[in-house]
């Protein structure tokens, strides 16, 4: 696990950006692995710049995300397929089409959350995935004491996760409970992964995640497991790193 430690969100920014660059340099028709929330927008927000300013091209790309409320319409305000629709993919060249999320109205989520694990197997895997971290050590929805082996599935979301996501409804009430979730094991098979993290409110999660025992109790512990990660974080995000 290789940690960056940025001293403000455009340094952070464009340490996420360039591994994104890297890997759509390399491997052409790439498959990315998306994170919602509001820890990658400021990289989203230079890989747009990149895109309009200096010819960066996603049009080989699919992407997939790594999860979805469930009961919500995808065009509501808060579903993940729209959110990643106004904060990234409108605004450059991937193909609409190309971007994939679990169907959160699915009548039968478990089938769902097994034809979505299905469709990255069969688009070869993720090569690149961008996460946040929750306060509790989260990744997509996968709260503690989610099995490190798992795939995607329904998921119950904890209190802590709704009252941090609370801020983007109108009401803790409107949060909704549940969500289908990308599980541990699968997104630890994504061949490169950067996560990122800004504040004081990530800093135990962090720590946990990179020096702590690998338990279920802090699920993002489970990437020290992964050959290829890379940890973007602010100097406050870091600061109970030993
Ligand atoms: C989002 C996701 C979540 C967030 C996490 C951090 O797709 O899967 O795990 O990454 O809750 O959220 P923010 O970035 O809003 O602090």
């Amino acid at each position: 696990m290789q940690v960056i430690i940025v001293s403000d969100a455009a340094e952070g920014a464009r340490e996420v950006a360039d591994v994104f660059e890297r890997v759509l340099r390399d491997a052409g028709a790439v498959v990315l692995g998306l994170a919602t929330g509001s820890s990658p927008l400021a990289g989203y927000r230079e890989l747009i710049r990149r895109h309009r300013e200096e010819g960066l091209s996603f049009a080989s790309a699919r992407a997939f995300l790594l999860d979805e409320y469930v009961g919500l319409p995808s065009d509501h305000e808060q579903s993940y397929h729209r959110f990643i629709r106004e904060n990234l993919t409108w605004h450059i060249d991937i193909d609409d089409a190309a971007v994939l999320s679990p169907q959160g109205q699915a009548a039968d989520p478990i089938a769902e959350a097994d034809r979505y694990d299905r469709s990255i197997a069969e688009a070869g895997g993720v090569d690149l995935q961008i996460l946040g971290i929750g306060s509790n050590g989260h990744i997509a929805f996968n709260e503690p004491g989610s099995s490190l082996a798992s795939r995607t599935r329904p998921v119950v979301l904890t209190e802590s996760t709704i009252a941090d996501n609370a801020r983007f409804f109108d009401s803790r009430e409107d949060v909704p409970t549940l969500a289908l979730s990308q599980g541990l094991g699968t997104i630890r098979e994504a061949k490169e992964i950067v996560l990122t993290a800004t504040g004081e409110n990530k800093a135990r999660a962090i720590a946990q995640m990179v020096e702590g025992p690998i338990s279920a109790r802090w699920p993002a512990s489970c990437l020290q497991l992964h050959p290829a990660v890379t940890v973007v974080v602010d100097e406050a995000a870091a600061s109970q790193l030993e």
